[in-house]
C-alpha cells in the first residue's frame, strides 16, 4: 500500500528534526530542546514507521540499534592503510623529530603543527558514500579491519548522514571511539554489582563494547567518538591543512576534540604539551599523550611514511598510568573508622609520574576476585589524584602462596575485627582505642576542609598521639608550648605557629565542626545540609532519626550513623569539651522547620569572586539553603560569575539563566 504524500513529508521532516537535535546534543554538547520534546518526536518517528515500515531508511534515526546479532565480523581491506604513529618521550626526542622535519624539507623558519589530545580507545575508519555512512570498521592490523558498521551505528555522535554540501563523494573519516571516563566508572560499577567482570581500563571497555556482536548491547555502553582526519576522500581537494582539515569535518557534522590546536614550531608544541599535561586529569576522558601533526598537506606530502607511519607527525606521550610491578607483600591498613584495607606492598615502580610502592585492593571482595597473591605479577595504576591501585594479576609465579586471609585481630590494636554480612569491608572494633583509628580521626578533625589547622600534620599526630598527648580532638585545645618543644624537631617558632593555627580553627562554621567529627557517611554535603537545616547543634544532638531524615540528603542509615554516633557517651563527651574549649559558629537565625532564604534554588559558581573565594561562596550559599552545582543547566537559578568567567557564563547567558 502506498504511503500518502503527506505522511512521508512528515517522516522526512521529523527525521530532520531529530537529526538536528542528535547533532546538537551529541555532537556540540549543546541541546536545544528538552529531553521531553525529543522524545515525543522520536516516538512519533517510530509509530510512523511502524505503521509504515516502507518508510524506514538505514539513516533513519531509529535505527540506531536495528541491526541482529552477528555470528562474527566481516574483515574488511582499508581503502587506505590506517597508520600508527612514531613516539616521542621526552622533549630531545621531540627537537629530533623537528629536527628531521626541517631538514627533510630543506626549511628553516618554524613549522606549523596541529597539536591534539592522544586519545586513549580505539582507532575506527567511518565510509560515507554520498554522505551515508556505510562502512565502520576496526584500525584492525592497519591493512585490514574489522566490519563493526551496525556497532558504529549505535554511537549517538557517529553522523549516520554528513551535513551539508561540501564533503566528498567517496569519503573516509577517521576517529578514536573511547568511552568517556564517567561512563566507563558507571559502567564497571554496574557490572560489579551484577557479578560480571570489570574492565580494566576505558581504553579496554570501548574496545570490549565496540566488538560485541549484538548491536544492542554496544548501543547500552556509552561510546563516544572524536574525529581527527580524513584517509580517503574521491574526486576532491581537499583543504591545504590539517587545521582545515578539522574546521571541515566538523562542518559536515563530525564531533572534533575541541582541544585541537594549530601550534607554531617545536616550542608551541612543547608548551601545548604543558598545558595538557596540566589539563589532564580534568578532561572527561583518557589520554596518554599529544600528537604533533605536520599542518600543511603539500609538507606532508613530501615527507611521506616510514614502514607504518607517517614522518609527519608525532605522539608524544604522557607518563603512563599503568605498569607492571610484583608484589612483595599483602598488609592491612587501618581506617579512620576502623575499616582494613588490604593493601599491597609492591616492588616500587615509576607510573602516573611518581614512583609508586603500596597500592590499594580496596577490600576483600575485591583482592579475592582479583585473586592477588604475594609473588605476582601485576599491573598497577595511578591516575590523576586517585590513590594507587592493583588492577590485575599478569604473572603467577609456578608454586603459589595460599589467598590472602582477613586477620581475625587488628594488625593495629589487636581488637577483634568484624564484617557485618552485608557489608564489603571488615573493620576493627576498637575504636578510639585503637591508635590507627585515634590518629587518623584526629588528621580528619584537623584537615583543611574540616577545622582546617595549618601544620598539623601526618607526622606531628603520630608523635602527639603516640607521647599521649593528644588523645581525642578536644585534647588539641589543651596543649601547651611546653608539652610541644618535649617533641622531636619542635622549635619554639613552630610551637608557636601551630598554638596559634589551633586557636585559629576555633572560629568555624557548625558545617565544618560536625564534619570534623568524622560520623561516618556525614561527608561535607550531609554536614552542611545538616547545619543548614538545623542552624545550631543543640536541636541536631536531640533530633531522633524521624527528623533527621526531613533533612535533604539525610536517608535513614545516615540518619541512624547520626543518631549512633551522639548516643555514645563519649563522643557527647568530646563535643561537649568542644564547645566549652571555645570553638564557636556563628549560629543561623531559624527553626529547624522553617527554610533558609535560599531554600530549593540551584547555584553555579564561575570566575574568580572578588569578597570570597568559591569554596566561602559554596559554604555560605549551603548555609542559607541553597544548593551548589557544578554545571550549569536549565535547573540553575542563578549563576554567581566573577572575573574571568568562561563557557559557563555564556551558557547561563544562552539559557537564560539570572546572572
Ligand atoms: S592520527 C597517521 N590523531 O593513535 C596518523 N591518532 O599510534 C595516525 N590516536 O591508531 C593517527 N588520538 O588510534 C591520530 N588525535 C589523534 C589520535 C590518534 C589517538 C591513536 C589512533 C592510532 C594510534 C596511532
Amino acid at each position: 500500500m502506498a504511503v500518502p504524500q503527506k505522511i512521508k513529508r512528515r517522516a522526512a521532516k521529523l527525521r530532520a528534526e531529530i537529526e538536528q537535535h542528535n547533532y546538537r546534543y551529541y555532537v556540540l554538547d549543546d541541546p536545544e530542546v528538552a529531553d521531553t520534546e525529543y522524545d515525543r518526536l522520536l516516538r512519533e518517528l517510530v509509530e510512523l514507521e511502524q505503521q509504515h515500515p516502507s518508510l524506514v531508511t538505514p539513516e533513519s534515526p531509529t535505527q540506531r540499534v536495528g541491526a541482529a546479532p552477528a555470528a562474527q565480523f566481516d574483515q574488511v581491506q582499508h581503502e587506505v592503510p590506517m597508520l600508527s604513529l612514531g613516539n616521542a618521550f621526552d622533549e630531545s626526542e621531540l627537537r629530533a623529530f623537528d629536527r628531521r622535519i626541517h631538514e627533510r624539507l630543506s626549511i628553516e623558519d618554524d613549522i606549523d603543527y596541529t597539536a591534539e589530545p592522544k586519545l586513549d580507545g580505539l582507532a575506527v575508519n567511518l565510509r560515507y558514500e554520498a554522505g551515508l555512512l556505510v562502512r565502520g570498521a576496526t584500525r584492525g592490523d592497519g591493512q585490514h579491519g574489522e566490519d563493526v558498521t551496525h556497532n558504529i551505528r549505535t554511537i549517538p555522535s557517529v553522523p549516520l548522514r554528513l551535513r551539508g554540501t561540501g564533503f566528498p563523494p567517496v569519503v573516509e573519516i577517521r576517529g578514536e571511539v573511547y568511552m568517556p571516563k564517567a561512563g566507563f566508572a558507571r559502567l564497571n560499577a554496574r557490572m560489579a554489582k551484577e557479578g560480571g567482570k570489570v574492565f580494566v581500563n576505558p581504553r579496554n571497555a570501548a574496545a570490549g563494547s565496540l566488538r560485541q556482536l549484538d548491536p544492542k548491547l554496544t548501543a547500552e555502553r556509552p561510546l563516544q567518538i572524536f574525529c581527527y582526519g580524513v584517509g580517503f576522500a574521491s574526486e576532491t581537494t581537499l583543504p591545504a591543512t590539517h587545521g582545515e582539515i578539522l574546521e571541515a569535518l566538523k562542518e559536515w557534522g563530525c564531533r572534533v576534540c575541541p582541544q585541537a590546536e594549530v601550534v607554531s614550531g617545536v616550542d608551541g608544541c612543547l608548551e601545548y604539551y604543558g598545558k595538557i599535561g596540566q589539563k589532564r586529569e580534568k578532561l572527561p576522558y583518557e589520554i596518554d599523550g599529544v600528537v604533533y601533526k605536520v599542518n600543511r598537506a603539500d609538507f606532508q606530502e613530501r615527507l611521506g611514511f616510514v614502514s607504518r607511519a607517517p614522518r609527519w607527525a608525532i605522539a608524544h606521550k604522557f607518563p603512563a598510568h599503568e605498569e607492571m610491578t610484583v608484589v612483595n607483600d599483602v598488609e592491612f591498613q587501618v581506617g579512620r573508622t576502623g575499616a582494613l584495607t588490604p593493601v599491597a606492598r609492591l616492588e616500587p615502580v615509576f607510573v602516573g609520574g611518581v614512583t609508586v610502592s603500596n597500592a590499594t585492593l580496596h577490600n576483600m571482595d575485591e583482592l579475592h576476585r582479583k585473586d592477588v597473591r604475594v609473588g605476582d605479577k601485576v599491573i598497577v595504576r595511578r591516575a590523576g589524584d586517585v590513590i594507587p591501585e592493583v588492577v590485575k594479576v599478569v604473572g603467577k609465579r609456578r608454586k603459589r602462596p595460599r589467598p590472602v586471609q582477613l586477620p581475625k585481630k587488628c594488625p593495629e590494636c589487636r581488637s577483634a575485627v568484624m564484617r557485618a554480612e552485608d557489608e564489603a569491608v571488615a573493620r576493627c572494633t576498637g575504636g578510639l582505642f585503637c591508635p590507627a583509628q585515634r590518629k587518623q580521626a584526629i588528621g580528619h578533625f584537623a584537615s583543611r576542609r574540616a577545622m582546617d589547622i595549618d601544620g598539623l600534620g601526618g607526622k606531628l599526630i603520630q608523635q602527639l598521639v603516640e607521647a599521649e598527648l593528644v588523645r581525642t580532638p578536644a585534647d588539641l585545645y589543651r596543649l601547651e608550648k611546653s608539652q610541644l618543644l618535649g617533641l622531636e624537631r619542635m622549635g619554639e617558632k613552630s610551637a608557636d605557629n601551630l598554638l596559634a593555627a589551633i586557636d585559629r580553627s576555633k572560629n568555624t562554621t557548625l558545617a565544618r565542626f560536625l564534619y570534623a567529627l568524622g560520623i561516618r557517611e556525614v561527608g561535607e554535603a550531609t554536614a552542611a545540609a545538616l547545619a543548614a537545616y538545623f542552624g545550631s547543634l543543640e536541636p541536631l544532638l536531640e533530633a531522633d532519626a524521624e527528623v533527621l531524615v526531613e533533612v535533604p540528603d539525610v536517608g535513614p542509615i545516615v540518619a541512624g550513623r547520626i543518631v549512633g554516633f551522639f548516643r555514645e557517651s563519649h563522643n557527647r563527651e568530646v563535643v561537649e569539651e568542644l564547645c566549652q574549649l571555645g570553638i564557636t559558629w556563628p549560629v543561623v537565625e531559624r527553626h529547624a522547620d522553617d527554610s533558609g532564604p535560599l531554600d530549593g534554588l540551584v547555584f553555579v559558581l564561575t570566575g574568580t569572586l572578588s569578597d570570597m573565594t568559591r569554596e566561602q561562596a559554596k559554604e555560605r550559599i549551603m548555609e542559607l539553603g541553597g544548593r551548589v552545582s557544578g554545571s550549569v543547566s536549565r535547573k540553575t537559578d542563578y549563576l554567581v560569575a566573577g572575573a574571568k568567567a568562561g563557557s559557563k557564563l555564556k551558557k547561563a547567558e544562552k539559557l537564560g539563566v539570572k546572572i
